[in-house]
């Protein structure tokens, strides 16, 4: 296969059955987002979100764009903004990975990094976040760049329910019993959900939560520290939409970083912790299940390589 340009190679991510880390009775599927060009999941919404600002006039080429970022967003915007010729900087906590500063650098990108104000390293809460998206938009102001805004970004939801939703319902059609995601600023959960309604009337689509910050599930944080970088920062995203939510699972840190080792070592997937929490909430309701007919879909959203351990 021969591509003129690396947006050509988003999308269109193999659907890949975990036969090993799950044996029980049903089947388990998960979309293989990490080995997408920026290395996650995000890149599907950076492509949706440059294409539909220029379609609308609000970026033209070569204008600066900036976005407050956990890496993930950044670096799929890194890729993205690189092809289309607009110079690109993620603003960032420094509690996320150095290696997600290493790979943002490296695909071409501006990196500034704001210092965290409740979180610690490797744990970034929402007032961590509130603070960086602050220094972006501050930015983005003075130098007339293109602001990005993935919470509040319709194009996210849009991407998903145009890509993700269509990719899983053509490979599973009516035989898929629930989409199973966790939420950073929903737009995975919310877009695959709403698509996949929009074609079975018998799909459940399952949240995922940490344990001890399940705000959606429980309406308070215990504990905002978490494993599950780029998720789940103890407030409801904006565009959140309780109509397509059946149910929510919790998962602990241990039982994430459990299964993320396990998807390394039995199935041959270096990812990252919300995968580890998307298959370890997938496998809890498929045994509650028990069921030879059950299938369920997940996401696995990003490379190993983003972290430290
Ligand atoms: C590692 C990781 N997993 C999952 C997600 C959740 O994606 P969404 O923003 O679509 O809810 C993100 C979001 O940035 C992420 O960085």
């Amino acid at each position: 296969m021969t591509i003129k340009n690396i947006t050509e190679h988003i999308n269109n991510t193999p659907l890949i059955e975990l036969r090993k880390i799950y044996k029980g009775k049903g089947h388990l599927y998960a979309k293989m987002e990490h080995i997408q060009p920026g290395g996650s999941v995000k890149d599907r919404v950076a492509l949706q979100m440059i294409r539909d600002a220029y379609a609308d006039g609000r970026l033209l080429k070569g204008m600066p764009v900036i976005e407050m970022t956990s890496g993930n967003m950044g670096a799929g915007l890194a890729v993205v903004c690189g092809a289309f010729g607009n110079p690109f900087t993620a603003v960032m906590s420094v509690g996320n990975s150095p290696e997600r500063v290493k790979i943002l650098k490296a695909l071409g990108a501006d990196v500034i990094l704001v210092p965290q104000i409740s979180g610690e390293p490797g744990k970034v809460t929402g007032p961590d976040i509130a603070k960086a998206e602050e220094v972006a938009k501050e930015v983005a102001l003075k130098t007339d760049a293109f602001y990005v805004d993935q919470f509040n970004n319709p194009s996210s939801v849009k991407a998903h329910y145009s890509t993700t939703g269509p990719e899983l319902f053509n490979e599973l059609g009516e035989r898929l019993n629930a989409f199973i995601a966790i939420i950073g600023t929903g737009g995975t959960f919310i877009g695959t959900s709403g698509y996949l309604k929009s074609k079975s009337k018998s799909v459940k689509c399952i949240a995922v939560e940490p344990r001890d910050a399940a705000i959606i599930k429980t309406g308070r944080v215990i504990n905002p520290k978490h494993i599950i970088q780029g998720t789940s920062y103890g407030y409801i995203p904006p565009q959140w939409d309780d109509s397509v939510v059946d149910d929510i699972i919790t998962v602990s840190d241990d039982e994430v970083s459990r299964t993320k080792e396990l998807l390394g070592k039995a199935e041959g997937l270096f990812v990252g912790f919300s995968s580890g929490a998307n298959v370890a909430a997938a496998i809890k309701h498929l045994e509650q299940l028990d069921n030879y007919t059950s299938c369920v879909a997940t996401i696995l959203c990003d490379t190993g390589f983003k972290y430290s351990m």
